[in-house]
């Protein structure tokens, strides 16, 4: 076997293996009646309780059936307050799952790919040191999930990056310069795929594939937050692209 069919091997099947681990994840009790959600949308929405229970309604994770207790723990089943709070516990609680430095954990049972990334950032880093790094929801809302753009990514890195903070205030532009990078990457493939049908076998063949485990794992560093090295990965999905259109 070679070195590239063993990579390309792997890489397939680590890709299976997180695609069936977030797609099965959230479906499995999507048929029974969930108490958590029937009790909770009952609630009046002028409430803070009610207001982030409504929050959830319309996200990817309701439709993908990921229901309150998948975060928040307790018994779906039971119909009684007491008896379904089994062991949900609020957010100031240091046990709770919800508890800011618990976040990424919690997210990451679902999310691996993302989580064990985001266990080699500095921000995780600061978060467990002395709390002032982002955890996922810092980024993504806890219910209404959302998936940042380069126009919104500054604000929300601007949260902290800003001359007032002193920390690295350049990052909120540089971010916002990646991510635009990356998304055009990911257009660029897609239409030399389109442009150039690589035939099974070919070196052109191989150099899509290239392109695409370097789009692969820049995606995969985003969580990391090292810049440069997704700006490398990306440096590397242009020159195999480039091969594509050559050969
Ligand atoms: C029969 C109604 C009912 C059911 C069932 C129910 N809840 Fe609640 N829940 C409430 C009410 C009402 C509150 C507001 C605070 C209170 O009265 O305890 C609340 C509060 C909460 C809070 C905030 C707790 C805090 O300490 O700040 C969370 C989180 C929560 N529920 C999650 C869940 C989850 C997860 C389930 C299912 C496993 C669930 N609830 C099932 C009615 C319910
Ligand atoms: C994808 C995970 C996830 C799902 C699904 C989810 N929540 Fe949450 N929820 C969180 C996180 C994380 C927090 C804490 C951060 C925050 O307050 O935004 C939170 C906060 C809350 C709070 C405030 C609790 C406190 O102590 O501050 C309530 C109440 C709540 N959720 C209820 C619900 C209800 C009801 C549902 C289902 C309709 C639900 N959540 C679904 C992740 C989730
Ligand atoms: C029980 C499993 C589960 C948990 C726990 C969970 N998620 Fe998800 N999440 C999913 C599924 C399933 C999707 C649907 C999209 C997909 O297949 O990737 C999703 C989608 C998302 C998306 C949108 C991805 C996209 O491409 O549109 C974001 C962002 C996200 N989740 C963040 C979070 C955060 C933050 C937490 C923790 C507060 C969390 N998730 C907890 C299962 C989960
Ligand atoms: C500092 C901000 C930040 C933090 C912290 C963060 N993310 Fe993200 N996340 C982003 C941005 C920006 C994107 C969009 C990247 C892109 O377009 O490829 C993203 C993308 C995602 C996606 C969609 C991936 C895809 O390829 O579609 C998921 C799921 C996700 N994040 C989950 C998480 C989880 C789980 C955590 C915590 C372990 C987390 N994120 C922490 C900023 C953040
Ligand atoms: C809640 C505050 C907060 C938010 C929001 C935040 N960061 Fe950070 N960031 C930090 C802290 C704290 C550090 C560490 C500073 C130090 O101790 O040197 C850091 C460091 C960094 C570093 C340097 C990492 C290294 O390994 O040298 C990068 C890059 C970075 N952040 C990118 C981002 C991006 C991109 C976003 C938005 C998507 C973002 N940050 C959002 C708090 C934040």
């Amino acid at each position: 076997m070679s070195r590239l069919d063993y990579f390309r091997i792997c890489s397939l099947v680590l890709f299976c293996a997180l695609v069936f681990s977030v797609s099965t994840a959230g479906a499995t009790s999507e048929k029974k009646e969930n108490f958590c959600v029937n009790c909770h949308s009952q609630l009046l929405g002028s409430s803070f309780v009610g207001m982030k229970s409504h929050a959830w309604k319309g996200s990817i994770h309701q439709t993908r059936g990921v229901t309150c207790d998948k975060c928040h723990g307790g018994n779906p089943q039971a119909m009684e307050k007491q008896a379904a709070h089994a062991g949900v516990l609020g957010s100031a609680n240091p046990q709770s799952s919800i508890y800011y430095k618990n976040i990424p954990s919690t997210c990451g049972k679902c999310h691996g790919a993302e989580f064990y990334k985001f266990a080699q950032s500095l921000h995780y880093q600061r978060l467990e040191s002395t709390g002032k790094g982002p955890e996922c929801v810092t980024c993504h809302g806890s219910m209404a999930t959302k998936v940042l753009t380069p126009d919104t990514v500054v604000a929300v890195c601007g949260r902290c990056h800003n001359e007032k903070m002193g920390i690295f205030p350049f990052i909120p532009q540089k971010a916002r310069a990646v991510l635009l990078l990356l998304r055009e990457s990911r257009a660029l493939l897609d239409t030399t795929e389109k442009l150039f049908p690589p035939v099974k076998g070919t070196a052109r063949a191989r150099s899509l594939d290239a392109a695409r485990a370097a789009l692969y794992s820049a995606r995969l560093d985003w969580h990391r937050f090292d810049l440069d090295t997704i700006i490398s990965h990306l440096q590397n999905v242009y020159d195999s692209l480039q091969e594509v259109r050559t050969q």
